[in-house]
């Protein structure tokens, strides 16, 4: 009796986790399985296109708020069509060594992983927090590996740009600026836009929290990150091996209070959506775009149409990655987290396709859609 009712209960378990995947459909908010029927756990996910396959790298979280730190690593799964996706286990996993900068209990967030076609190697960069200190070290980290699934070997954190100058920033307007550390300081927003933080950390090297990584067409991969106290983002050329960031670099939006960077290109013209500032609560979203990623960006304003709601909290998500479509002409997805910090591992997914009128980017929300979407 026993067996015959654990064989049904397997077999209702299997076909509940098909029927699902048969949909083909992406369903933001719920819980999204894999192809074991298992949430997907890849937070502040990354993704990359490589050799017909869809690989998303994320921060693999546990239950209880002490998943809000990296207890395993960055996991990473493979799909061919973006609905079923298959666990290809963890990337790169943190270590039992209490030495180590990635040991256990240290904090890993947003984890983007690019191919280097010239020494065949992917290259993983991430958001980097030390075990015990919370949000200060602000570092930025970078692994590689041989093959796209892994094991990724860690080589170093970082902070960014230690005395260097940006290129849109002089050294007239750096010998002006006056370090401080005191948000109650009068005019506090100027002094931030004129380089007070900027200087202050300029020996030492910039803060880099929530970051992202773009490849161009002509191969050139860019860092983005929030900087200065997540005031100012700072973009950077990265080395041609993709493992530095090259002393190119650019101040953008100083002040703007921008996290959560996402990157797209369309028609030459470069666009990222990002978040404000408000921990793991949702916030409204900024669109800026800018002819050049080493160029002036202008801010275009709340890409959200819909209910007052849905726009002052990004549909309740926050950015991650813009996703082009393999083979589909103008094809982006906007993906971004529903984070649930009390208890990480239940986080779910906001996909939504990104549309455009007159050439800008919106996004309106759907309860569910498919790539079908893009044929129209
Ligand atoms: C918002 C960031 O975007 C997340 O990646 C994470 O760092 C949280 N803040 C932490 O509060």
């Amino acid at each position: 009796m026993f067996k015959i009712r654990f064989f049904l209960i397997g077999a209702f378990t299997t076909l509940t986790v098909n029927a699902q995947l048969e949909k083909n459909e992406f369903v933001s908010g719920e819980i999204w399985k894999d192809t074991n029927g298992t949430h997907i756990n890849a937070h502040g996910g990354g993704f990359l296109f490589y050799k017909n396959t869809y690989y998303w790298f994320g921060e693999h979280k546990i239950a209880g708020s002490q998943g809000n730190s990296a207890m395993v690593g960055v996991g990473v799964y493979a799909s061919k069509d973006l609905y079923h996706w298959e666990n290809k286990g963890i990337a790169s996993a943190v270590t039992e060594d209490k030495n180590s900068l990635i040991q256990k209990g240290c904090i890993i967030e947003r984890p983007k992983v690019i191919y280097n076609k010239h020494t065949d190697k992917f290259v993983m960069w991430f958001h980097h927090e030390l075990k015990g200190q919370g949000y200060e070290a602000a570092l930025t980290g970078v692994a590689i590996a041989d093959t796209i699934t892994g094991p990724y070997t860690y080589l170093k954190s970082f902070r960014v740009h230690p005395k260097v100058l940006p290129q849109n920033f002089s050294e007239a307007q750096f010998l002006k600026a006056k370090p401080i550390n005191n948000r109650k300081d009068e005019n506090w927003k100027q002094k931030v836009i004129d380089g007070a933080y900027f200087v202050r950390d300029f020996e030492e090297g910039q803060m880099s929290r929530d970051m992202t990584l773009f490849v161009d067409d002509d191969d050139v991969a860019y860092h983005i990150t929030a900087s200065e106290e997540n005031q100012t983002l700072l973009i950077s050329k990265l080395s041609d091996d993709y493992l530095s960031l090259t002393h190119e670099y650019i101040r953008v939006f100083p002040g703007g209070r921008n996290e959560a960077p996402a990157i797209f290109k369309k028609d030459g013209k470069y666009y990222m959506f990002s978040s404000g500032l408000t921990g793991w609560s949702p916030n409204p979203a900024k669109l800026a775009v800018s002819d050049k990623m080493m160029g002036d960006w202008t801010y275009l304003g709340n890409p959200c149409k819909g209910s007052e709601k849905e726009k002052n909290t990004t549909f309740w998500s926050q950015s991650t990655y813009v996703l082009p479509v393999q083979g589909k002409k103008e094809a982006f997805i906007f993906m971004a987290d529903r984070w649930q910090p009390k208890n990480p591992i239940d986080g779910r997914y906001v996909w939504l396709p990104v549309q455009f009128k007159k050439e800008i980017p919106f996004l309106e929300w759907f309860d569910s859609w498919d790539l079908s979407f893009f044929d129209n």
